[in-house]
């Protein structure tokens, strides 16, 4: 008898108390898991200065072999009027357009967001204005796009760009955006090029399609080897051996946002960029590649590799072919 009552109530101090939590978490589950970065393409100063052309059938080669989401970074800064009202340019629009609509047709989820605006890092009070205009015009431009249409509203804030001002400006973007995108997924991250110790100065509004984001690159020593556009650039020749150590480094900073995701009821968060560069050797960029990824997913973390076919590319655009290990150490179901 006594036995039964304590299963019984058991049974209702879970249903009441603990079923909910895990209801909680799964509802904030997102649609996407694995994706990856149309790097050095359309966030370059103009497509193709940095060597790569976004082809269209990319997209059916990223879909068939496993992902789920593409992130199209976008210098829109560059494409953009510098005096008021800041209107893009309309051939601009009409390639992004084009882009979109490929990945869109392809079944993918599409993150579309404001790329190196530098100009806003140096300057942040003088480009507020500017910044905020683009977010108009973009809004008002895809307001009709399907709901697999996702907007980030700026890469890497950092600079004289701080958390103060950031979280202001975040806001007044989103209130922008939700005039006309009232449902819209839109991922927001810290400020220090997104960096996971400074979530904990991000403020976020209260809005249930929100999404954080962080990017992910330590140990910066290895991921940015011989990275010409890092002064200094780290010398090359570290390797990432996955020791026990380097191991619980990484799994303690993922954790540092899982804990904050927790304390702003359970935010979902998006891994939007994570990579070594081609400088350091194959074995260990697999061996990295694969433990951020698992980690990521364990806990519940959508990620997004940087990036497709550029120096940390996972795609060989001149064979025309997957760089294997890499693909293999990102999406373990299909043999490829
Ligand atoms: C930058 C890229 C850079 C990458 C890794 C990205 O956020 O936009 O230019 O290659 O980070 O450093």
């Amino acid at each position: 008898m006594k036995n039964r009552l304590l299963y019984f109530l058991l049974f209702w101090i879970f249903l009441v108390f603990i079923s909910p939590i895990g209801v909680t978490a799964m509802d904030k589950k997102l649609p996407i898991s694995r994706g990856v970065n149309m790097g050095n393409a359309l966030e370059a100063p103009i497509e193709g200065q940095w060597g790569v052309i976004i082809r269209d059938e990319y997209f059916r080669l990223i879909k068939d072999a496993g992902f789920d989401h593409v992130r199209i970074p976008i210098r829109w800064s560059a494409h953009a009027d510098t005096k008021s009202p800041y209107t893009i340019e309309t051939s601009f629009f009409n390639r992004v357009d084009h882009v979109v609509n490929e990945a869109l047709k392809n079944g993918l989820y599409v993150i579309l967001n404001i790329h190196h605006y530098e100009e806003m890092m140096q300057r942040p009070e003088q480009h507020k204005e500017r910044f905020l205009k683009i977010w108009e015009q973009l809004s008002i431009h895809y307001k009709d796009y399907p709901e697999t249409l996702w907007f980030e509203l700026l890469n890497e804030p950092c600079n004289y760009l701080n958390s103060k001002l950031w979280n202001q400006y975040l806001k007044e973007a989103i209130s922008i955006i939700r005039r006309t995108n009232p449902k819209r997924k839109i991922i927001v991250g810290p400020t220090d090029w997104n960096s996971v110790y400074k979530l904990n100065e991000l403020e976020i509004p209260n809005d249930p399609n929100l999404v954080v984001t962080f990017h992910y690159y330590n140990p910066f020593q290895f991921t940015h080897q011989g990275a010409e556009w890092v002064n200094p650039s780290p010398s090359v020749g570290t390797k990432w051996l996955g020791t026990a150590i380097e191991k619980f480094i990484i799994s303690g900073e993922l954790d540092m946002a899982v804990e904050w995701s927790k304390k702003h009821n359970n935010v979902p968060l998006f891994l939007g960029e994570f990579g070594a560069y081609s400088k350091a050797d194959m074995d260990s960029r697999v061996r990295w590649t694969s433990y951020v990824a698992r980690s990521a997913e364990q806990r519940n973390i959508a990620w997004c590799y940087w990036e497709f076919c550029a120096g940390f590319g996972i795609y060989d655009p001149y064979r025309e072919e997957w760089r294997t290990p890499l693909l293999k150490a990102l999406i373990l179901t299909k043999d490829k």
